[in-house]
């Protein structure tokens, strides 16, 4: 036990992220059909499709906020462009899909950090599933999963660059119970979307 107990310091709002969406990671990860059997292209499909849905509706709700942090490059960080390169590869027309109407709350510095953190996060198990895709259905970067590893080898990267802005941000205990929730909202949102579109197991 270090001795500095009688000064501590607050816990980070990344612990506060991890400990708090940690449960909702585990569930939505059972639910999402990319290990099953039943996957074949027509599901995956389905699947991107309704990814689409939510990615292009929140990412689009973030170009327009006024709380993202300076100095974050949200525009480097966008996933909707490869979500329409994969579809289009996949003969689907990304204008035509419905978008997810109920987004978390984007409404201070603090909730948009929430809602980033789950959206970056959310690159780091693209490895195994482009492995997974590649291997049980044949796509690639080139014809289909580009979305999957959207940052590539640089998705080590990226995350440590995001925890490094994360940690820069200065979060008042509002601030960071803002983030929580949004955080919280962000995958218990997305579950019920995918949900509706029918793409769960
Ligand atoms: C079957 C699908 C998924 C798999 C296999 C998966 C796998 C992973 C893996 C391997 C990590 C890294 C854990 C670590 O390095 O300690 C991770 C982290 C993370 N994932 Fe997923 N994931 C999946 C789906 C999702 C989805 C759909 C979201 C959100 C929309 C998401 C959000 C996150 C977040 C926020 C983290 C960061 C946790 C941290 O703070 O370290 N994941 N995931």
């Amino acid at each position: 036990m270090p001795h500095d107990t009688l000064t501590p310091s607050l816990p980070s709002v990344l612990a506060e992220l991890r400990s708090g969406t940690h449960t909702l990671h585990v569930a939505l990860e059972k639910r999402l059909p990319f290990f099953s059997d039943s996957l074949d292209t027509g599901l995956y499909t389905r699947l991107l499709a309704a990814y689409y849905g939510f990615y292009q509706a929140i990412e689009d709700a973030l170009s327009h906020s006024a709380w993202i942090p300076p100095g974050f490059d949200l525009h480097a960080r966008l996933k909707t462009p490869a979500l329409e390169q994969d579809l289009q590869a996949l003969n689907i027309n990304p204008g035509t899909l419905a978008q997810c109407p109920t987004l978390p709350a984007m409404n201070s510095q603090g909730s948009v950090l929430g809602v980033l953190y789950v959206l970056e996060g959310a690159t780091l198990g693209g490895n195994v599933l482009r492995k997974r895709i590649a291997e049980h259905l044949g796509l690639d970067a080139h014809n289909g999963c580009a979305f999957l590893y959207v940052y590539g080898e640089a998705t080590g990267r990226q995350w440590k660059s995001f925890l490094e802005f994360l940690s820069d941000v200065p979060l008042d205990a509002q601030g960071c119970d803002e983030a929580v929730n949004a955080a919280c909202s962000t995958f218990s949102r997305f579950e019920r979307w995918l949900e509706r579109q029918e793409v769960l197991l």
